[in-house]
């Protein structure tokens, strides 16, 4: 049995170790393909693998078409918009995730965010302080329970909108629940995305939303660049000269948006919400294990597909 990692953002040292160790002790053959530049060298790497672990590598219809023995393939994270499930499904391959293992790390990242925006992204100048302001938390999973908890040790006050989670479980953690959409936007000075990428959600943040923030609000986005309307944000943001945008994720028109907004917008290089040795460690060995788990006592708990 074959257990494939492939990741063009490698794991830390210690994560692969981890997983390698936990795949050989089960009995099972560890292979690597990181850091790979080309497609076809994942097509090439997945044609003999029973078990594949990735990141945010994309786990298309000709991936699976190449990998002839996959019977498992595992999104070491939270979201698996970059794996195709109907394929996976047509061939009878489970596809899974490790819910919350690198959450901690995203959410502490969001409130890096918060923090880099309000202080003119460290350079000189009167910058503002997260104390006192409003967080509007959009929903309330595992990531946004956690930036909840962070931002009260910063004196924020915090609303949620989550449809999915019921009102006494969010007011439980001491966190106002807006009635919907508009009522967050309107009333936050800072939004925090934690929303996956849907069909539902795909570009939808945009101008009607965006246009409610208070004045000097910001968008901080460590979800997905497509849940966003790249060009309502670009109108939004010509027309609302205070309002700021961060994201982890480059959008797709980010050299307009950084020509157009300087120090208004801000966007990492490369995906680094995950990126610690911790999360790296939580969410490759979680992967790990429930390959194990998978193929010993058929345990398909964290399917997506099914
Ligand atoms: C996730 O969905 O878990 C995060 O976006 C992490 O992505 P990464 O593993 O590519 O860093």
């Amino acid at each position: 049995m074959k257990v494939l990692v492939a990741t063009e953002k490698p794991f830390s040292k210690v994560a692969v170790d981890g997983i390698k160790k936990i795949v050989e002790e089960a009995g099972y053959t560890f292979a690597a393909l990181e850091k790979y530049t080309a497609v076809s060298e994942l097509l090439d790497a997945v044609k003999d693998a029973d078990a594949l672990i990735v990141r945010s590598d994309k786990v298309t219809k000709e991936v699976i078409d190449a990998a002839r023995n996959l019977k498992i393939v595992v999104r070491a994270g939270a979201g698996y918009d970059n794996i195709d499930l109907k394929a996976c499904t047509e061939k009878g391959i489970v596809a899974m995730n490790t819910p919350g293992q690198n959450s901690n790390a995203v959410a502490e990242l969001a409130l890096c965010f918060m923090i880099y925006m309000s202080r003119n992204q460290l350079t000189p100048g009167t910058g503002s302080e997260l104390k006192g302001k409003t967080l509007g938390i959009q929903a309330y999973g595992n990531v946004g329970r956690l930036v909840a908890s962070h931002a009260k040790g910063f004196g924020m006050k915090i609303m949620a909108f989550d449809p999915f989670v019921p009102a006494e479980t969010i007011e439980k953690d001491g966190v106002t629940v807006a009635k919907d959409l508009n009522e967050l936007y309107s009333k936050s000075d800072f939004i925090s995305l934690h929303i996956p990428a849907t069909e539902q959600t795909k570009g939808s943040i945009g101008y009607q939303l965006l246009k409610q923030m208070p004045k000097g609000g910001c968008l901080v986005n460590t979800a997905r660049k497509e849940v966003i309307n790249e060009d309502e944000l670009v109108k939004v943001l010509e027309e609302r000269e205070d309002l700021k945008y961060i994201t982890d994720i480059a959008a797709t028109n980010q050299a307009v948006l950084d020509e157009k907004f300087g120090k208004r917008v801000f966007a990492t290089p490369k995906k680094m919400g995950a990126e610690t040795a911790e999360a790296n460690i939580n969410a490759g060995l979680a992967a790990a294990s429930q390959i194990v788990r998978f193929f010993k006592e058929g345990c398909t708990k964290f399917q997506v597909n099914k």
